[in-house]
C-alpha cells in the first residue's frame, strides 16, 4: 500500500505537510538513505556500485542484429520515452527532487508546458497547431520562427535545421522524440480538419481544445490497448 498523505520527501525522512500539498516535490514510499549511511545503498545494499563502462557493455552491446522475439521494434521504446516524459519531469535546475510536470495525463509533451508555450505553437486558426510544408508534408515550425526555450544535451550541437518547436523543450535530443511529437500534432490538426466540417459554428478556441481532449482520448486507448491486448 502506498501511504497518503505520502510519508516523505527527498530532504525529509519524516512526515511533512510539503510531501502532500507541495506539487513541485517527488514523494516517496521509502524513506532515503541516512546522509551518515557508510554503504552508497543503504545498510542492506553493495558496499559499491558496479562499473558503468563494463555494466553498459555488458548489458546492452550487441555484436549482431537480434530481431525481438515478440516482433516489436525501436518505435516501441521511442512511444514509451515519449509518454513517460509527459509526466516523469524531473526540474534538474533546482534539484533531482524537485518536478515541474502537472501530475498527470496531460498531453502537455505535445501541447506546451503552459499557457504561454501552448499558445506559441497554436496557429489561431481553426484549432490548429502552427506547421510548416516541407517536400509536401507537415512538420513542426524551425524554432527560430518561435523562439521557444529548448533543452539541449551537452553534446548535442543546436543548430537551426535541428532546432524545432515541440511541446517538451527535451524533444529535439532523440529522433524518436521529435518524431512522435509530429506524428501527435500532424493527428490534432486532422482532427480539425473534421471537427471543423461537422461543426462550422464552432470557433478556434472550442476546436482547439476539444481536439486536444480527443488527442489525449486517443493517447490513452492506444497506450491500455498495447498493456490488456495481444
Ligand atoms: C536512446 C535511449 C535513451 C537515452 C539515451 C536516454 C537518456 C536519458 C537521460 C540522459 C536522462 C536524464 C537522466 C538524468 O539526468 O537523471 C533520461 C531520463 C529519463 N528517461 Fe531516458 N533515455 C533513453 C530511453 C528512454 C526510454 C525508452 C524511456 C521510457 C521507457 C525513457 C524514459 C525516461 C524518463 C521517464 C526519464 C526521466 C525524465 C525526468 O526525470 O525528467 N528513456 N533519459
Amino acid at each position: 500500500m502506498i501511504d497518503s498523505p505520502p510519508q516523505y520527501d527527498n530532504e525529509h525522512n519524516y512526515i511533512t505537510l510539503d510531501a502532500n500539498f507541495n506539487h513541485s516535490f517527488y514523494t516517496r514510499t521509502l524513506p532515503p538513505v541516512p546522509a551518515d549511511c557508510p554503504t552508497p545503498m543503504g545498510v542492506a545494499g553493495r558496499n559499491d556500485l558496479p562499473d558503468l563502462d563494463i555494466l553498459a557493455k555488458s548489458l546492452l552491446s550487441r555484436e549482431k542484429f537480434k530481431p525481438d522475439q515478440r516482433g516489436t521494434s525501436v518505435l516501441f521504446p521511442f512511444m514509451a520515452q515519449h509518454f513517460t516524459h509527459m509526466f516523469i519531469k524531473t526540474d534538474m535546475k533546482r534539484g533531482p527532487q524537485f518536478q515541474w510536470g502537472g501530475h498527470g495525463l496531460d498531453v502537455s509533451h505535445i501541447y506546451g508546458r503552459d499557457k504561454h508555450d501552448e499558445d506559441l505553437l497554436r496557429s489561431f486558426r481553426d484549432g490548429k497547431f502552427k506547421l510548416q510544408t516541407i517536400n509536401n508534408e507537415e512538420w513542426p515550425l524551425h524554432n527560430k520562427d518561435v523562439n521557444m526555450k529548448l533543452n539541449f544535451f551537452d553534446f548535442v550541437p543546436v543548430m537551426e535545421n535541428n532546432s524545432f518547436a515541440l511541446g517538451h523543450a527535451f524533444f529535439n535530443n532523440f529522433p524518436g522524440l521529435f518524431m512522435f511529437s509530429t506524428i501527435w500534432m500532424r493527428e490534432h490538426n486532422r482532427v480539425c480538419n473534421i471537427m471543423k466540417q461537422e461543426h462550422p459554428e464552432w470557433d478556434d478556441e472550442r476546436l482547439y481544445q476539444t481536439g486536444k481532449l480527443i488527442v489525449l482520448g486517443k493517447y490513452l486507448k492506444m497506450v491500455n490497448a498495447r498493456v490488456y491486448h495481444k
